[in-house]
């Protein structure tokens, strides 16, 4: 068998299309720009190369962009009286602040100053509370991209076996449970799972989100399954270094009914989904019908 290959650059690219006409009817109709604000401390060099995609994606889709780039040795104060400013302007409808932080700060009481509404990372403690609840919540970007490919391609989930590896609070996590959300069991399994393999091969939905290169070779998956491959690791090659997810792709399609390669597959939904939450949190601030597709 060889896998139906989940293309996530051309399904960001219609998702972006769709948020595009939104923005413009918002415009139009209500005279409404959405705003975003992307914070960024210190001078990390992955983190710079995401601020300035982000930004460029919002501008393009018609919204506002703020970013606020920071140096590495702003303080705990500092960087919360800009959080509190934020929450506080109407311009801005979603606040992401890139993580990782400078050691000193403290991420947890950084990401929690945020006014949950506009917490479009949805990292928040109220939006962890609101989806594990079932509630209407703010959905992380990654878990969200990768559930509307899975809809996409399937239809209904319910019943299905999942199994989710690796259990980080930005995809392991909320990645499971949304799963759940769908009426799937759900396994979430990790690095001191006693037997990886076999209980990958339960899985009809497999979700690769552990960050270790090519981990997850072609027979610990079960024939026709879905592979969802998050990671996204750069390894050497020859003179250069290529990208490769947590799944050894080449081996998984011969087996698998479904797979995300990388790069193209679940990595071009995350920026996708951080606009579509930023639409989603200026519909909802300002009482508007949210348009469909865009949550869960
Ligand atoms: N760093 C790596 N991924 C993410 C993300 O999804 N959001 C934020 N805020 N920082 C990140």
């Amino acid at each position: 068998m060889t896998a139906v290959r989940l293309d996530g650059k051309l399904f960001a690219a219609t998702l972006r299309a769709r948020i595009s006409d939104q923005v413009s009817h918002l415009r139009d109709a209500h005279g409404l720009t959405p705003g975003l604000a992307v914070v960024l401390v210190g001078e990390d060099p992955a983190s710079q190369v995401y601020v300035r995609a982000k930004g460029k994606q919002t501008v393009e889709v018609g919204m506002a962009s703020f970013e606020h780039k920071l140096a590495a040795e702003t303080s705990e104060a500092d960087l919360l009286a800009l959080i509190a400013r934020l929450n506080a302007d109407p311009k801005v409808h979603g606040i992401l602040v890139q993580l990782p932080l400078p050691a000193h700060l403290n991420s947890d009481l950084v990401i929690n100053s945020i006014d949950p509404a506009k917490d479009v990372d949805g990292f928040h403690i109220s939006n962890v509370g609101l989806l594990g609840t079932g509630q209407k919540a703010m959905v992380p970007c990654t878990p969200l991209g990768c559930l509307m490919m899975l809809r996409d391609h399937h239809g209904s989930l319910s019943g299905m076996e999942a199994v989710v590896v690796g259990r980080s609070n930005i995809v392991g996590k909320p990645m499971a449970q949304l799963l759940l959300g769908e009426s799937c069991t759900v396994t979430i399994a990790h690095s001191r799972t006693r037997d990886l393999a076999e209980t990958c091969r339960r899985a009809d939905i497999l979700v690769a989100a552990v960050g270790r290169p090519e981990m997850i070779p072609g027979d610990w998956v079960k024939p026709g399954a879905t592979v969802i491959d998050v990671g996204i690791n750069r390894i050497a090659a020859g003179e250069k270094t290529r990208l490769v997810g947590d799944v050894d792709y080449e081996s998984a399609a011969q087996v698998a009914g479904a797979i995300t390669p990388v790069p193209g597959g679940v990595g071009p939904m995350t920026i996708a989904c951080l606009l579509a939450n930023t639409l989603t949190a200026c519909c909802r601030a300002h009482g508007l019908p949210e348009p469909e597709g865009l949550t869960v």
